[in-house]
């Protein structure tokens, strides 16, 4: 196998549905929706529209880690140089969550058990077919692809390997598509970049269906499993959740960072001297005001509405320290509108 393929091993099972009836007027109304906001990005997005790579791709007020007094030693050169790396390889995990997004509503039309589920799934097939593709076009344009962080490959191989949809649909939709959506909104608001703006709104449109889909199907799904098999979905859910948030608090997230700071000139043991006096002099990494708070708006709500949360899991997320965020007004706000107001 060439070594830019990978082969992952997925158990999934088929289930045809004979009857070809439309039993949830709710998931036909959002198939519905779906096949009217179908857009061509060759069409919809003026890809002639330069991308500056030394712009203000990710809005440095935005980057926390550019507050660092490490970068802010650097020249406007060296800065704009680190910029476009830097933003490339954020956006190649976005990528990668994209393809993974693709292969996964890919299985679900094959494993669903109801007719329109099928078919809304369907359409999200194309929709994140679209996302691929307009995010490798961009990263292209701006500079390489990076490869997948550790921690995101082992989110993706476990969705892909697990045998039950609602898992794949949690794992996809919820945790990862949610972390995803949480950057799609902050770097839109922020970023100078037109081309970059205007594809995030096409993306992001697509997502508030995606969302839906799982406020509308899986919930119900997750509620009708056997409870040993919706057990399984819950470890599953709980597995992703404590992965992530240790990526998010440890180091972990930094995986794969040594190849942006070499590409951009820096010395990687320099920069984690520097992170370490820094932080240990008070520095904090924090996230701007005006964000959308991913976690707490977002992905565990999500969970918690999805039903995956018993009382026998409950007690782990609690002694992991995440905390079990249910207020789901931003989700439905985004579901309604495409959007959320920064809060
Ligand atoms: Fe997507
Ligand atoms: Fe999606």
């Amino acid at each position: 196998m060439p070594k830019d393929r990978e082969l992952m091993h997925s158990p999934i099972e088929a289930v045809w549905d004979w009857s070809y009836l439309i039993g949830q007027a709710k998931l036909e109304q959002l198939y519905a929706k779906a096949k009217q906001a179908q857009w061509n990005a060759d069409v919809a997005i003026d890809w002639t529209v330069p991308v500056d790579p030394g712009g203000k791709l990710l809005d440095a007020e935005r980057v926390a880690i550019l507050k660092l007094d490490f970068f802010k030693r650097s020249s406007p050169t060296k800065l704009e140089t680190f910029n476009a790396h830097h933003s490339a390889w954020i956006l190649s995990q976005l990528l990668h969550g994209e393809q993974g997004a693709l292969m996964v509503a890919g299985e679900l039309v094959a494993q669903v058990p109801d007719y329109e589920a099928k078919l809304y799934v369907a359409s999200q097939v194309m929709d994140e077919a679209r996302h691929v593709e307009v995010f490798a076009r961009y990263i292209r344009k701006l500079d390489k692809i990076y490869p997948a962080q550790k921690t995101l490959k082992s989110i993706l191989t476990d969705i892909i390997e697990t045998r039950h949809w609602q898992a794949k649909t949690v794992g996809m939709q919820v945790i990862l598509e949610g972390l995803a959506l949480g950057t799609f909104i902050n770097v839109r608001a922020a970023t100078g970049c037109n081309l970059l703006r205007s594809l995030l709104g096409y993306v992001t449109s697509d997502e508030a269906r995606h969302v839906a889909f799982g406020n509308l199907y899986l919930t119900d799904e997750v509620a009708a499993l056997h409870p040993d098999d919706r057990a399984e979905v819950e470890d599953f859910a709980f597995s992703a959740m404590s992965k992530l948030v240790a990526m998010r608090r440890g180091m972990e997230g930094m995986d794969g960072f040594d190849q942006v700071l070499i590409d951009s000139g820096y010395d990687p043991p320099d920069f984690l001297k520097a992170l370490h006096s820094e932080i240990a002099a008070g520095f904090k990494l924090t996230t701007p005001p005006g964000s959308v708070h991913t976690m707490k708006g977002l992905i565990l709500p999500g969970i918690v509405r999805a039903g995956l949360v018993s009382d026998r899991v409950r007690a782990r997320y609690e002694s992991s320290g995440i905390k079990l965020f249910s207020d789901t007004a931003v989700l439905e706000q985004f579901e309604r509108t495409g959007d959320v107001a920064a809060s």
